[in-house]
């Protein structure tokens, strides 16, 4: 597989050199390494495209080589032994230290893998390396969750796997079975997985029987919410690398539904109604973010189409769960936050999603929550999940090595 992506990246590569000379930030390091990865991306998805106007396959499914391309059969080694289990029918890989030092009980990381809800893998290699580091690092156990995707399994089915998981494993005698310690559990994320991560982070501690609690969640540029998807990262990063704007709509409509008049209304930002509009001072990035990401923007409130009519009209119920705290969770009240686990929230300056850390930095902050945000000048999104050559970038590992002090340090 390895050798096979390999040639695909360098064939679709040469192919599409024209594609190369898409303008990239000065400040962003290792600039040509950047563009050429962006190169494949972008190539993959016209083909994608042109698949789906063909009716050969659709966007999606074309776009899943990028997992395919990744997947590697996560084995034990000499430090970490690997399982692949069922937690209450939802699949996990599942890691742990082969080291056994006495009768300590140990942390635990639910991971949770990015790929806009309808890609990705925690069987990825970039997932599973970082597993390993977190469990050899950390003396931990690492629960990555294979939880189903969209658009074969819509909203809200992959946070109702992770749902599903997490409870499963945060009962005691489950916790005993790993040697894991119930007051040192985290949920941690990236991107979609991001999202997932503090959507059943709220969930859990809104539940009066849950007695074991999480100690922290940990979001790597997450996604948090759909109202507004014009915020100043999003105009600002509508053509970065890796996300563009067009791929972030393209998930988030995914997630809830295969009819494109959602993904129309979203790349308009006119999806939101009369419902949804209530929530809108939620996501106010004027009110929630600092003056200094404002940039040269100014605030309009997204338009919010009234009663029937327009394309709205054929936006049934799943499309309209948009509004759905467990897909975006910053769509609650301060009264909702202020129990949550301390968090960390790592947001990047070339990224569409930028701004939905930062108001949830914000927001958590206004509600009491500790929370350690850690903000990346020259970060892209997606830069955490490049540590694997030929695709290996510096800034992954710095990112790796801040994210796992922290847990060191707080979990
Ligand atoms: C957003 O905040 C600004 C200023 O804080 C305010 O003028 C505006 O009415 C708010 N809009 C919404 C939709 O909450
Ligand atoms: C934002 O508002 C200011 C003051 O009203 C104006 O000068 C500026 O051109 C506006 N910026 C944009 C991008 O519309």
């Amino acid at each position: 597989m390895r050798l096979g992506s390999i040639f695909l990246f360098v064939a679709l590569c040469s192919f599409t050199a024209y594609y190369i000379y898409e303008p990239i930030p000065e400040e962003i390091e290792e600039r040509w390494k950047l563009m050429l990865t962006n190169s494949f991306f972008r190539s993959l998805s016209h083909l994608a495209d042109l698949s789906e106007l063909l009716g050969l396959k659709d966007y999606m499914g074309v776009m899943y080589f990028i997992t395919l391309a990744e997947k590697v059969v996560p084995v034990s080694d000499e430090h970490v032994k690997v399982t692949e289990e069922k937690f209450d029918g939802v699949e996990v890989v599942l890691y742990q230290p082969k080291q056994r030092g006495g009768t300590e009980l140990r942390r635990a990381i639910i991971y949770l893998h990015g790929g806009g809800w309808c890609l990705g893998s925690s069987r990825m290699s970039p997932y599973d390396l970082l597993a390993r580091k977190m469990v050899t690092e950390l003396d931990s156990v690492v629960l990555s969750v294979e939880y189903r995707l969209a658009p074969a399994h819509h909203f809200p089915v992959p946070y109702e796997d992770v749902y599903r998981v997490v409870k499963h494993f945060l009962q005691k005698g489950v916790l005993a079975q790993y040697s894991v310690d119930p007051g040192r559990i985290a949920v941690s994320g990236d991107s979609a997985g991001g999202n997932l991560a503090a959507a059943v982070s709220q969930q859990l501690q809104k539940e009066p029987g849950q007695q074991v609690k999480l100690k922290a969640q940990a979001l790597i540029y997450p996604v948090l919410q759909a109202l507004d998807l014009n915020t100043p990262s999003y105009q600002q990063n509508q053509d970065m690398p890796i996300l563009p704007r067009t791929l972030m709509v393209r998930f988030w409509s995914e997630y809830f539904t295969s009819d494109k008049a959602l993904f129309r209304a979203m790349m308009a930002n006119t999806h939101n109604n009369p419902e949804s509009s209530s929530l809108l001072k939620f996501v106010n990035w004027s009110t929630f973010l600092p003056e200094t990401y404002h940039k040269k923007y100014n605030y309009s409130a997204p338009a919010v189409v009234q009663g029937v009519g327009g394309e709205a009209v054929g936006m049934d119920g799943p499309s309209r769960s948009f509004a759905d705290p467990r897909a975006s969770p910053l769509l609650v009240p301060d009264t909702a936050l202020h129990s949550l686990p301390k968090a960390y929230i790592l947001t990047c300056e070339y990224d569409v999603l930028r701004d939905d850390g930062i108001m949830y930095v914000t927001r958590l902050r206004a509600a009491g929550v500790e929370v350690t945000h850690e903000h990346y000048d020259t970060g892209f999104h997606g830069g955490l999940m490049f540590t694997v050559w030929p695709t290996d970038f510096l800034i992954a590992r710095r990112m790796t090595d801040n994210y796992v002090k922290w847990l060191k340090e707080n979990l």
